[in-house]
């Protein structure tokens, strides 16, 4: 489970985060695009836009349930 206490600093505000458990893994790039983004140096990925419609709350749902190691939190 992700833990809000050691976001990534990289995050926008909001419900979704990624926290410092992630280990570059990309899935959530993969899977959605519009809300999740590697880091420039690759090191990690962040949350940066919040989902702002159904069909991206679906696909960062979907990436919360298939990053490997629960580095993805939502706490809206
Ligand atoms: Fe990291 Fe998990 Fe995404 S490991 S790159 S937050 S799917």
């Amino acid at each position: 489970m992700a833990d809000k206490n050691i976001k990534v600093p990289e995050n926008i505000p909001g419900p979704y985060y990624v926290d410092e458990e992630c280990i570059a893994c990309e899935v959530c790039v993969d899977t959605s695009p519009s809300n999740f983004k590697m880091t420039d140096d690759g090191t990690h990925a962040y949350v940066h836009k919040q989902p702002e419609n159904d069909e991206e709350k679906a696909a960062s749902d979907e990436a919360m349930a298939s990053c490997p190691v629960d580095a993805i939190g939502d706490d809206g």
